[in-house]
């Protein structure tokens, strides 16, 4: 049985605000990951999960801080919370953040070479420059890469070999585990599955002992992750083996996300391209009950009432009551969208586009006149 490498129990973070309020963005979460797996965490924009990428890897930094948890790496356990001091070790060669938008912060002005003897130095002051450099051209090589990219600039680089160069180099210090957030979000199709093969790749030669893959894009997480947990409104509501939540969400917005963005595959061009109206509430002041209930069209009197209870064990669990009261029904996408859907217009203008060239125009869908009262 594999290993578990890091186990987190019950997450709380939040950022201060000015005026005193507080947006709890990591609310109550616990996950884990074994060694050898892909951990994906999907949620729109606004659910929390960079916030948990940010805690997982303990590089919150203010107003960003953490209430409550406790994180477990391999074996060592660590209270988190105000005035706790973290194991300097932890950060960057325990757990390594790969952050969202990471390819737009790099400096135009110098070379990746100098990015790599920054990453090491920070970490170790003493290490010399060619050790640095010749670290990161074995690794290079160790997955394919052209170590000769050291030497240019950013701009000289693709979209998709920049974000690859930039993921090996944070992994320099032998993180054990690598969250990586949104990496594939710039890029196109091409380069986001030589990154995901990359990554595999590091996996499988043990470069590091696992991925948390971070993308609001669930139908992309089906293909490359072994199990996925998905967020909404700061919480965990659904957790299980990728394939299993592909073929039979047991949460409803898993359901809504899964059809939401359009799938790049030839087979699914003709299916209905769905956006759950409306969009993830404010974490100053969530709804009560299920935070999904003003989106819901199967909420039930109790949605607004109960935060629901998880229907589940830590393998396979959602926390939803519908399902909690129809455990052997399927969820039906056009009941749960309702009177609340609408076709949306399909955004990615640039997936479009690539999507055409290979097999023509789109299709979209009638939008549902279904009534819900
Ligand atoms: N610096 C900040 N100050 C206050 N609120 C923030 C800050 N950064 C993020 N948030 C809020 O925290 C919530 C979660 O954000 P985030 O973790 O970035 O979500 P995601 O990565 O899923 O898009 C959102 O409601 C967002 O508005
Ligand atoms: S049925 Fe109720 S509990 Fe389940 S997702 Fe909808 S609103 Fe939430
Ligand atoms: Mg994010």
């Amino acid at each position: 049985m594999a290993e578990r490498l890091l186990e987190a129990i019950g997450l709380n973070a939040a950022y201060a605000g000015y005026d005193g309020r507080e947006v709890q963005a990591v609310d109550n979460c616990s996950v884990y990951i074994d060694e050898g797996e892909i951990l994906g965490v999907a949620g729109e924009s606004g659910c929390g999960k960079s916030t948990l990428g940010a805690v997982l890897s303990l590089t919150t930094r203010p107003p960003l801080y953490v209430k409550s948890g406790t994180l477990r790496i391999d074996g060592k356990e660590q209270e988190l919370g105000h005035g706790v001091k973290i194991p300097r070790e932890w950060r960057g060669e325990v757990v390594s953040l790969l952050p969202q938008g990471a390819l737009n912060s790099l400096s135009y002005t110098a070379k990746i070479s100098s990015l790599v003897v920054d990453v090491m130095r920070a970490h170790d002051p003493s290490i010399k420059k060619d050790e640095a450099l010749d670290r990161a051209r074995d690794r290079m090589k160790a997955v394919g890469l052209p170590p000769r990219a050291l030497d240019s600039y950013p701009h000289q680089l693709s979209g998709g070999m920049k974000q690859r160069v930039i993921t090996i180099i944070s992994t320099l210090l032998n993180p054990r585990l690598l969250i990586a957030d949104e990496p594939t979000s710039a890029l196109d199709v091409s380069s986001q599955r030589a990154l995901v093969e990359m990554l595999r790749e590091m996996l499988n030669q043990r470069i590091m002992a696992g991925v948390i893959f971070i993308t609001h894009d669930l139908p992309l997480l089906k293909s490359i992750s072994d199990r996925i947990a998905v967020m909404y409104a700061g919480q965990i509501v659904e957790v299980g083996a990728a394939e299993t939540i592909a073929e039979r969400p047991w949460h409803p917005y898993s359901a809504a996300l899964l059809n939401a963005v359009l799938a790049p595959e030839p087979e699914t061009l003709t299916k209905k391209v769905f956006a759950i109206q409306g969009s993830p509430p404010s974490l100053v002041a969530p709804p009560p009950g299920c935070r999904f209930h003003p989106r819901c069209g199967l909420e039930m009197d109790i949605c607004s009432e109960k935060e629901p209870s998880p229907r589940g064990d830590h393998m396979r669990y959602s926390k939803c009551w519908w399902t909690q009261q129809n455990p052997t029904t399927p969820i039906n996408l056009d009941d749960v969208l309702g009177f609340k859907a609408k076709i949306d217009d399909v955004r990615d203008e640039s997936l479009v586009a690539a999507i055409d060239h290979v097999a023509g125009p789109v299709v979209t869908a009638e939008a549902p006149t279904k009534e819900v009262s």
